[in-house]
């Protein structure tokens, strides 16, 4: 059978996963691409360093030189995380004529434009299923197979790391140090796993499935994003009493050319399929306008499933159908974006509304009286049994009827500053 020699740069958890796929599954990998992908060389740092897979010898080096300058290496999966020296061993790779494999969300989300600008000009491609929510193939979905539809609505959880922690922090009470050192064990979290918590990792695959879903070109950076560091369990509680989970959830939305885009903390009515999406998987929430609603569910982390995701890339590109879906995807290129971006303060939802009040008779009425000159309009108050002590904080729950972000900001700003008011207003957007 013929032989595609293929390479890999970097050899942490996903290479490890890759490794292992490719050498202990060949037969799979032969059947379905018709040829068998020979790894040829591993480029990692430190060649001493154990490793958990066991590699053919001879193949593991420091030397990137060696398999750019081996011209018999014709793919190679980019393992390397974080931008430098990520990007330039990509330009690299990409100028020694290979095709090109990667799971590097962060790179894409920050170079996309001049890595994808580059593989055209060379004739070569960059393949990226796996930098978006691991083992799901929800780049091809959106790329390929939904493209004859406008897609209206993208609702995703992309991060593993702050779906794991939000499921043990809502489900066992498990404080959130131990739920995030247990997400790190498990090989899920970032190497700074900063990135998870304050929806950085989750605003870059929302740049790259929005860029795909709805043509927008915005920077991650340009994306509206809270994460889950700062959510307390006590609004995780209040939510679940009310019907609904926390989720980490990134959004898009199109109204005409308008796209609303945001990553945060929202509500999401328990029982529907996003709301159930537990532990450490990922799922998007797809509506097309011909399709109708589609929804995709896996693990969106972790050394198996990403390099399920990987792999399928290098068979692709082994038979050349990455070649052909690269260069009519125009991703990142000068074509004029046919969608304008929202400004964050016109999203229309209905919003979650939490603060600890002492007790004061006017509470309601001029917590109410706020709304109201807002044009907010009230669908839920809860407020807890009076305790004995004048002086106790209870928290008091507002769920509003569809109104606009800005309203909301605006409104929570004056109500902070009602004496009776002990703390800051948490606001999440609710979805139905
Ligand atoms: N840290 C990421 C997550 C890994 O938790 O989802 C996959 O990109």
């Amino acid at each position: 059978m013929d032989k595609t020699f293929v390479g890999l740069v970097g050899m942490g958890n996903v290479g490890a996963g890759v490794a292992r796929l490719l050498l202990d599954h060949g037969d799979r990998t032969a059947r379905h691409a018709g040829r068998i992908l020979w790894i040829r060389h591993v480029v990692v740092r430190d060649v001493l360093k154990p490793r958990p897979v066991e590699l053919p010898s001879g193949v593991l080096t420091d030397d990137l030189d060696r398999l750019l300058n081996d011209s018999s290496v014709s793919v190679v999966a980019h393992l390397v995380g974080g931008i430098e020296p990520a990007r330039t061993i990509m330009l690299r790779l990409l100028e020694s004529g290979k095709d090109v494999v990667t799971a590097n969300k962060a790179l894409l989300a920050e170079h996309g434009p001049e890595l994808f600008d580059r593989a055209r000009e060379l004739g070569r491609s960059i393949a990226f299923e796996a930098s978006v929510a691991g083992g799901i193939p929800i780049i091809a979905n959106i790329s390929q197979c939904l493209n004859a539809n406008r897609v209206e609505s993208l609702r995703g959880i992309l991060n593993g790391t702050s779906n794991y922690i939000i499921t043990r922090m809502s489900e066992e009470g498990t404080p959130f140090s131990d739920a995030l050192a247990a997400a790190q064990r498990l090989g899920f979290a970032e190497a700074d796993p900063a990135m998870d918590l304050d929806g950085t990792d989750a605003a870059q695959k929302l740049a790259i499935l929005g860029h795909l879903a709805f043509g927008s070109a915005v920077h991650w950076n340009q994306i509206p994003r809270r994460g889950i560091d700062d959510v307390s369990a006590l609004d995780l509680s209040f939510a679940a009493q009310f019907g609904y989970r926390v989720k980490l959830v990134a959004y898009g939305q199109l109204e005409g050319r308008s796209l609303q885009v945001r990553v945060a903390p929202m509500l999401v009515r328990a029982g529907t399929p996003l709301a159930e999406v537990r532990e450490n998987y990922n799922a998007i929430s797809v509506v097309g306008d011909f399709v109708g609603p589609v929804f995709f569910h896996g693990q969106g982390a972790g050394p198996a499933p990403t390099a399920s995701a990987v792999v399928a890339d290098m068979i692709d590109t082994a038979v050349g159908r990455t070649r052909i879906t690269f260069q009519t995807l125009r991703l990142w290129s000068e074509i004029e974006s046919p969608v304008v971006i929202e400004s964050a303060g016109r999203l229309a939802a209905k919003f979650y509304l939490r603060f600890n009040v002492v007790e004061h008779p006017t509470v309601l009425a001029d917590v109410a009286g706020v709304l109201n000159r807002h044009g907010i309009s009230i669908a839920t108050v809860y407020q807890q049994d009076l305790e004995e002590d004048p002086e106790a904080e209870l928290p008091l729950v507002l769920m509003t009827h569809r109104t606009t972000l800005a309203a909301v900001e605006s409104a929570a700003e004056e109500i902070t500053r009602f004496e009776f008011v002990r703390s800051a207003v948490e606001r999440l957007q609710i979805l139905d």
